[in-house]
């Protein structure tokens, strides 16, 4: 099967190494595959740690002009890159519905989130500033920020395009070069968007693309790798914790976007209509499949039992199928290893007493699809509360008092995104500050944005991408003195 595409130079299919499109050295090639059918869609060079190293080098190589450009240039060069995406909406939302699931409406406003971190950052370039530390007399210290140098990126399928522009854009527009290594089920919007860069004149080099199936490979070469000095992740905590070990040995620099378990909880005081609908569009997004997805649902007792009524009412009416069909509401997850992890995570818990609402099992026949499902008499001891499901399973638990949510909501290693829903302005501070989150929406789910600081606490990562805290990750502070200012020369 193929993608007919209005730009058919959007369909990439070999490395994008210092501008060039190649074929990995041992001329190997991975599958891509269409998780609303099964069906292959492309093969893809299938790059190890030799390409990965090539792709440094020339990085390397092309940073030393890339980081003397003014920052207007670097500004403008992104601004193309930005028109090009919005231009080619639509081809790239077809490339990653194909290759990740998502419905085409999610997809193409995924290409407009993705397209909007290029836009915020091409703006940022301009606004790298410094300090001027009047501490003494004769004296001054000079803080200038310069960009770290060559820069690994490891980015993740559930968003093929914007968890890319989010760590590219900021990473050129401080003055580095990048090493890309998207994830492997979805190499496709990667290369795509490696075309526009190019495209737009970002100069040979300087945004790289390598991807492979085994990604232990690559990942192996940009943590070892002496010239790469810092190293960003979208994916699970566990291979962020992998990789954060792998980089301590040549102490590269590190942000690490991990693992959620966002609690959405509906206080009794809450907007019922509001707090079911953002309830469901975060449980839902994506299918279940974003690290920021409600994974646990706390409802307080006198309203459990008609939220749990009209959550599944609305759960009933959802459309699981093919992302390319209008019809759909929700696509596929992305692979039968999706299902079947999913699956694992609702059995356990039936087993220790949960009740099925509805769903609770894979769809029979094509593609990789979860029943939409809704778990009651759930508890902290099931796997439900404790584990990131990433999948369209909803668990509500019951609480008592506001304390009692608190403390569900705090009760794990995680803390990316969480929501609560109330009214009492009061409670609505007390809560804000007492969950451990790195992000937290109050009568509000769909919280993301380029303006925004995304990122989390505890074991969910470090680091912040975005908003005018988004370059600091991609800068160096570098200090120099400045002294000998009593002397007074020819006076
Ligand atoms: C993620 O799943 O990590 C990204 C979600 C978002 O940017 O909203």
């Amino acid at each position: 099967m193929t993608i007919e595409l209005n730009n058919p130079s959007l369909l990439q299919t070999q490395a994008f190494i210092n501008g060039q499109w190649v074929d990995a050295n041992s001329g190997e090639t991975f599958p891509v595959f269409n998780p609303a059918n099964g069906e292959e869609i492309a093969q893809v060079a299938n790059c190890v740690q030799e390409e990965t190293a090539a792709a440094i080098a020339v990085a390397k190589k092309a940073m030393e002009s890339w980081k003397e450009q003014p920052a207007k240039v670097r500004s403008e060069l992104l601004e193309k890159w930005y028109d090009l995406v919005m231009a080619n909406q639509e081809d790239l939302a077809k490339i990653m519905t194909m290759e990740q699931g998502k419905v085409l409406a999610e997809s193409r406003g995924e290409v407009a989130y993705g397209a909007s971190y290029i836009k915020w950052f091409s703006e940022e370039a301009k606004r790298i500033y410094g300090d001027v530390i009047q501490g003494t007399p004769d004296r001054r210290g000079i803080v200038i920020k310069q960009p770290v140098g060559v820069v690994g990126a490891i980015t993740p399928w559930n968003f093929p395009n914007a968890m890319i522009t989010r760590k590219v854009a900021p990473a050129l527009a401080a003055g580095c070069s990048i090493v890309l290594k998207p994830g492997s089920e979805t190499p496709l919007s990667a290369l795509a968007l490696a075309e526009l860069a190019k495209q737009a004149g970002i100069p040979d080099g300087v945004f790289n693309v390598v991807a492979g199936r085994r990604s232990s490979l690559i990942g192996g070469e940009l943590t070892s790798n002496p010239d790469v000095a810092k190293v960003t992740f979208t994916g699970s905590t566990p291979v962020g914790k992998t990789l954060m070990k792998q980089c301590a040995e040549t102490v590269k620099r590190t942000s690490m976007e991990l693992g959620g378990n966002a609690p959405v909880i509906i206080f009794d005081d809450a907007d019922l209509d509001i707090a079911i609908n953002g309830s469901l569009l975060s449980k839902f997004r994506n299918s279940g499949q974003t690290c920021i997805c409600t994974n646990r649902v706390l409802v307080q007792e006198g309203i459990y039992d008609e939220f749990v009524k009209r959550f599944s009412a609305a759960v009933n009416e959802f459309n699981f199928g093919d992302g390319l069909d209008d019809a759909s509401t929700h696509g596929p997850v992305v692979s039968a290893n999706a299902v079947s992890d999913i699956d694992d995570i609702v059995k356990r818990s039936v087993e220790k007493g949960a009740t099925v609402v509805t769903g609770g099992k894979p769809r029979e026949g094509a593609g990789f699809f979860y029943e939409p499902t809704i778990l009651t008499n759930v508890d902290d001891t099931m796997s439900v509360f404790r584990e990131e499901i990433f999948g369209p399973v909803a668990p509500i638990f019951k609480f008592k008092t506001e304390e009692e949510a608190i403390n569900m909501a705090n009760d794990t290693e995680f803390g990316l995104a969480a929501y609560f829903y109330s009214d009492n302005l009061s409670r609505v501070w007390r809560v804000a500050e007492k969950i451990d989150y790195g992000m937290v929406g109050v009568n509000e789910t769909m919280i993301s944005s380029e303006l925004i600081p995304f990122g989390g606490v505890k074991e969910s990562g470090q680091g912040r991408e975005g908003s005018k805290y988004g370059l600091d990750d991609y800068l160096e502070i570098k200090y120099v003195c400045m002294g000998g200012m009593a002397r007074n020369h020819g006076a």
